[in-house]
C-alpha cells in the first residue's frame, strides 16, 4: 500500500498506519534543503520499519487554479543529493505533468532524463504524468532508466465513460440497474481493460 504525494506529516502518519510504502514529496517545500533533511528523516523512519520511499525533485506541473502550468526540469545536482539518501525510487521533473496535456505541451526533456540517470546511476526513476504521454516517448523514457510510471487521470476518465454509457443508454432504469455494484461495474471494467493495455505498452506484464 503505497502513498502517493505525501507532506511530511501525512508520511509519518502512513508510516504508522501500516503502509509498505510512502512517498515523500518535498518539492513544495521552501527550499530544496528542507525538501532534503525531510527526505531524510522519512528514509530513516521507514526503512527501520522496512518501508521503501519514494522522494521528488523538482515538481511535477499540472492544473493549479484553472491553469495549466509547464512541467519543471528537476536539476541533476539536486538528484544526486537526494538519491544520496538511500531513497528506493525518484520521482523527477523532465517537463511531464499531472493530467490531461495541453495541445502545447513540448514533450519529455531526454536530455535532462539522461543526465539526472548519469547522476544518480542505479536509483530507479519514477515518472509521474502517465496520462497522454505518447508512446513512444514512454518507451524512450524506460529504456533511459524510468522504472515505475504513475497514471491516474486516464484511468478516471475512461471509468467515467463507461459509467456514463451505462446511465444514459437508461440501464439504471431497467431491473435492478439502479444496484450500486451494477452501476459501477462497467466503469470498473473499463479501468481494468485500460490497465491491462498499458501494461502492455510499458512491457510490465509479469513483472511485479
Ligand atoms: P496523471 O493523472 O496525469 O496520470 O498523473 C498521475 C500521477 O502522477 C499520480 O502521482
Amino acid at each position: 500500500l503505497h502513498l502517493d504525494h505525501g507532506t511530511y506529516e501525512n508520511c509519518l502518519e502512513c508510516i504508522e498506519a501500516g503502509f509498505t510504502s510512502v512517498m515523500y514529496d518535498g518539492s513544495h517545500e521552501e527550499t530544496f534543503q528542507i525538501n532534503l533533511e525531510r527526505t531524510a528523516e522519512i528514509v530513516k523512519i521507514a526503512h527501520e520499519k522496512g518501508i521503501s520511499v519514494e522522494a521528488e525533485v523538482g515538481g511535477i506541473g499540472g492544473v493549479e487554479d484553472g491553469v495549466v502550468g509547464q512541467g519543471e526540469i528537476a536539476d541533476p545536482e539536486e538528484c544526486k543529493q537526494i538519491a544520496a539518501l538511500g531513497v528506493d525510487f525518484l520521482a523527477c521533473g523532465i517537463g511531464n505533468i499531472h493530467g490531461v496535456y495541453p495541445e502545447d505541451w513540448a514533450g519529455l526533456s531526454f536530455d535532462a532524463l539522461a543526465a539526472i540517470k548519469e547522476a544518480v546511476g542505479d536509483l530507479p526513476l519514477v515518472l509521474h504524468g502517465g496520462t497522454g504521454i505518447p508512446v513512444d516517448q514512454i518507451q524512450k523514457a524506460i529504456s533511459l532508466g524510468v522504472s515505475k510510471i504513475n497514471v491516474n487521470t486516464d484511468l478516471q476518465l475512461v471509468f467515467a465513460a463507461a459509467t456514463r454509457e451505462y446511465i444514459e443508454a437508461g440501464k439504471d432504469l431497467e431491473g435492478k440497474g439502479f444496484d450500486p455494484r451494477k452501476i459501477i461495474k462497467p466503469g470498473r471494467e473499463a479501468i481494468v481493460a485500460r490497465a491491462k493495455e498499458l501494461m502492455e505498452e510499458f512491457g510490465s506484464v509479469n513483472k511485479a
